[in-house]
């Protein structure tokens, strides 16, 4: 695992969007998993940034990691609006490769199922770009999520909740259910982009990056990945214990050590 610290929450959005941008240099057609929630949007700007300059996206493929269960496709915190708002229109992508699974179907196995076909049908993601919540869930994969999971229904936590009733009128709003890309799912990326900011995140981040495999920590499950980079800010980075490490790592890498 990569662990890369940096000065701000800007800083990471820019180095995330730069691992992006390089992949669809070498491959425009690649197909990326899409986070939602505060902690991707640095990336997305700087990524939107980069479009602005001239970088072509209209040929990449998209697949959002979740999707509330119950709330209307037309709400405005349903993740299909979140992804067209913030993701699609901003950088330009094509909304016919872009997929987020169905949260309103009365079949919900059968739509899960579906998404993880539409998956592989699209060839795998290349890059999954993932945030990770307080109680260090990736994806909606709670505590206890199997490392072996597909997209599935899951229950989210209260603390899940309580977390996202921002983004609503009131807490009581925030659905119970999601459709979530499992922790399985995650790890058949070929490549996985983490990035956190803010003290909140730094016990998640302590722990996911240098705690115990374990499903009390989804996140714990980048230790099984054989490309995963996390990108934080000192804050988020302000709980690790091999810092002096990582930084030593990041600022003496050879030009023939390639990471991203
Ligand atoms: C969102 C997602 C979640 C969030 C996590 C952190 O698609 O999968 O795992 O990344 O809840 O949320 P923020 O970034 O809002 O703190």
């Amino acid at each position: 695992m990569e662990i890369l610290i940096l000065t701000d929450a800007q800083a990471v959005g820019r180095q995330a969007a730069a691992i992006v941008a390089k992949l669809v240099e070498r491959n425009p057609e690649a197909v990326l998993g899409l986070a939602t929630g505060a902690s991707p949007q640095g990336l997305y700007a700087a990524l939107a940034d980069r479009v602005d300059a001239g970088l072509d996206l209209s040929k990449v493929a998209g697949f959002a990691l979740d999707e509330y269960v119950g709330i209307p496709r037309e709400h405005p915190e349903s993740y299909a609006q979140v992804i067209d708002r913030d993701v699609t229109r901003p950088l330009g992508l094509d909304p016919r490769r872009v997929h987020v699974p169905d949260g309103r179907t009365a079949d919900l196995e059968a739509a899960t199922a579906a998404y993880d076909r539409e998956i592989r049908a699209a060839g795998g993601i290349d890059l999954q770009i993932l945030g990770i919540g307080e109680n260090g869930h990736i994806g909606f994969n709670e505590p206890t999520s199997s490392f072996a999971s597909r997209t599935r229904v899951k229950t989210l936590a209260p603390s899940t909740r309580a977390a996202n009733a921002r983004f609503f009128a009131r807490p009581e709003d925030v659905p119970t259910h999601c459709l979530t890309q499992g922790l399985g799912t995650i790890l058949e990326a070929r490549q996985l982009v983490l990035v956190a900011t803010g003290q909140s995140k730094a016990p998640a981040i302590a722990a996911a990056v240098e705690g115990p495999l374990t499903s009390m920590v989804p996140g714990s499950a980048l230790q099984l990945h054989a490309r995963a980079t996390v990108i934080v800010d000192e804050a988020a980075a302000s709980l690790l214990t091999l810092t002096d490490y990582y930084r030593y790592t990041a600022d003496n890498r050879p030009v023939w050590q390639v990471v991203d």
